[in-house]
C-alpha cells in the first residue's frame, strides 16, 4: 500500500501555495506598516517551556502536545503555538535590553496540536503572530487589533466579527477565581473528570470545556467583568475607546476565556460571520499575558499579542469568494524544432531568464502543435518559434499571444524585443 499523508495535515500543492503566499507577503506588508520585526524559533522546543507557558491544566498541554524523548533523554515538543518561544527568545537573547522598546515581533510558521482533524483544525497548521513586549499602554492592545482587522480587510473579508472580553489583573482574577470556585463546587460532581481536577486548579478553565458546554451551570457562571477591580475596568475602558476611535466594531464576551493560561486584562478573539464557514469560527484569538516573560525567567515585563491560521483564513476568502489578484502566467514559451535549435534554446531560455522574463520551453521532445498546446496551458504572452533554418538565418519568429501579431526578430535582438514589449515600451 502506498504511504498517505499524517492524519491532520495537509500538501499545499502549485496553484495553491501561491495564495498562501500571497497571504504571507501581505502579513509582512502590514507588519513593516505597524514596524513589528520577524523572528524564527526553532519548531521544537524544551517540552518545560509550554508546561509554564501555555499552563499545565490547559488542554493544549495536557492533550495536544507532540512531546517525545530525543536521543539525549531531553523531552522536546512540536510547539504547539509561538508566544511562548517568542517569550523565551526575548529573554535568552535580552531583548528587553534594546533602547528600542517595546519590542515589536511577528512570525510566520507551523504550530503542533495532536487535536480531531475536522474542518478548520488540522494537526499541523500554520501560525502568523505578532507580540508586542514591554508596554502597559491599552493603546498596543488596539494597536495589534488594528493590525489583525487590517489584515483580515487587505485580503478582502467583510464578513468578521471582533469579540473583546478583560480577564483583569491578578486581584480581580483572583476574586473571579474564588467566585467560580463556589459556583462549581456544590455540583462538581455533575461535571467531567477534567473540569473535576480543574476546579481547584484552573477554574476558569471550566468555562472553556468543549464536553461541558452545555451544562446550566455553565451560562450562569459569575462573569469576570462583575469581578473587576478599578484598575483593571479603566484598563479595559481604555482599549475599547481606542477601538471606536479606530473605527473598530467590537462585541463585548464576558465568556470569552481563551484556552491558554497566560492571559491577563485584555482577551479578543476575530470571527467570521460568512455563512456556512463551518462551525470553527474563529479566525484569531490574542490577549495580553502580563507575567509570562518573568514565568519564563526573564524581568517582569507585559506582554501582548495573537495569532491566526492562514488554513482559516484561506476558508474564511473562500467562503466570501474572495478572488485573489494574481494570474499564474508565463511572459515567453519557447517553441524550437530540429536538433540543432532545440540545443540553441538552452541558452536562449537563460538569457531570457537573465533578463527577468519568466520563460519555459518544451523537455519531451513534444512535436509542434502539442508545444503550442502548451504555451497556451501556460498563457504564455508571447511565443518564440525558430527551426534549424532560422537559426542558420539568425532570426527568430516572435507571437504575441492576445493580439495574434508576429513579427520576425533577429536572435540578437530577442531579450530586448521581449523586454520592451513587456513593459510597454514596444
Ligand atoms: P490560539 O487561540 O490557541 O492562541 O490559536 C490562535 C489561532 O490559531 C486560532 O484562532 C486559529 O486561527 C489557529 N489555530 C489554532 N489551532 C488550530 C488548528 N488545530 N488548526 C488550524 N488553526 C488553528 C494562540 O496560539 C496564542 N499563542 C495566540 C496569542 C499570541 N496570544 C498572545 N499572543
Amino acid at each position: 500500500m502506498s504511504i498517505q499523508i499524517p492524519r491532520g495535515t495537509q500538501d499545499i500543492l502549485p496553484g495553491t501555495v501561491e495564495k498562501w503566499q500571497y497571504i504571507e507577503e501581505k502579513a509582512k506588508e502590514i507588519c513593516k506598516l505597524y514596524n513589528y520585526k520577524e523572528i524564527r524559533t526553532p519548531m521544537f522546543e524544551h517540552t518545560e517551556l509550554f508546561l509554564r507557558g501555555v499552563g499545565d491544566t490547559t488542554d493544549i498541554v495536557q492533550k495536544e502536545m507532540y512531546s517525545f524523548e530525543d536521543r539525549g533523554g531531553r523531552s522536546i515538543t512540536l510547539r504547539p503555538e509561538g508566544t511562548a518561544s517568542a517569550v523565551r527568545s526575548f529573554v535568552e537573547n535580552k531583548l528587553y535590553g534594546n533602547p528600542q522598546q517595546p519590542t515589536k515581533l511577528f512570525y510566520i510558521g507551523p504550530m503542533f496540536r495532536y487535536e480531531r482533524p475536522q474542518a478548520g483544525r488540522f494537526r499541523q497548521f500554520v501560525q502568523f503572530g505578532v507580540e508586542a513586549l514591554g508596554s502597559n499602554d491599552p493603546s498596543i492592545d488596539a494597536e495589534v487589533i488594528a493590525l489583525a482587522v487590517d489584515l483580515y480587510k487587505s485580503l478582502g473579508l467583510k464578513n468578521l466579527k471582533v469579540v473583546i472580553n478583560s480577564l483583569g489583573d491578578k486581584e480581580s482574577r483572583d476574586a473571579h477565581r474564588q467566585a467560580l470556585v463556589n459556583h462549581f463546587k456544590p455540583r462538581i460532581t455533575e461535571f467531567c473528570g477534567d473540569c473535576q481536577s480543574r476546579l481547584e486548579k484552573n477554574p476558569l478553565r471550566i468555562l472553556d470545556c468543549k464536553k461541558d458546554r452545555d451544562h446550566e451551570l455553565m451560562g450562569t457562571a459569575p462573569s469576570i467583568l462583575e469581578y473587576l477591580n478599578d484598575d483593571s475596568k479603566q484598563y479595559f475602558d481604555k482599549v475599547v475607546k481606542f477601538l471606536s476611535d479606530l473605527g473598530i466594531q467590537y462585541e463585548i464576551d464576558a465568556n470569552l476565556v481563551r484556552g491558554l493560561d497566560y492571559y491577563y486584562h485584555t482577551a479578543f478573539e476575530i470571527m467570521s460571520t460568512s455563512e456556512g464557514f463551518g462551525s470553527i469560527t474563529t479566525l484569531c484569538g490574542g490577549g495580553r499575558y502580563n507575567g509570562l516573560v518573568q514565568e519564563i525567567g526573564g524581568p517582569e515585563t507585559p506582554g501582548i499579542g495573537f495569532a491566526l491560521s492562514i488554513e482559516r483564513l484561506l476558508s474564511a476568502m473562500e467562503a466570501e469568494n474572495v478572488s485573489f489578484p494574481f494570474e499564474d502566467k508565463i511572459d515567453c514559451y519557447v517553441v524550437a524544432l530540429g536538433e540543432e535549435a532545440k540545443e540553441a534554446s538552452v541558452k536562449v531560455l537563460y538569457d531570457l531568464r537573465k533578463a527577468g522574463i519568466v520563460a519555459e520551453k518544451d523537455y519531451q521532445n513534444k512535436k509542434l502543435k502539442a508545444q503550442f498546446k502548451a504555451a497556451d496551458r501556460l498563457q504564455a504572452s508571447y511565443t518564440v518559434v525558430f527551426g534549424d533554418d532560422e537559426l542558420n538565418k539568425g532570426v527568430v519568429s516572435v507571437k504575441t499571444m492576445e493580439t495574434g501579431e508576429q513579427e520576425e526578430v533577429s536572435f540578437s535582438e530577442l531579450v530586448t524585443y521581449i523586454s520592451e514589449k513587456k513593459s510597454g515600451e514596444r
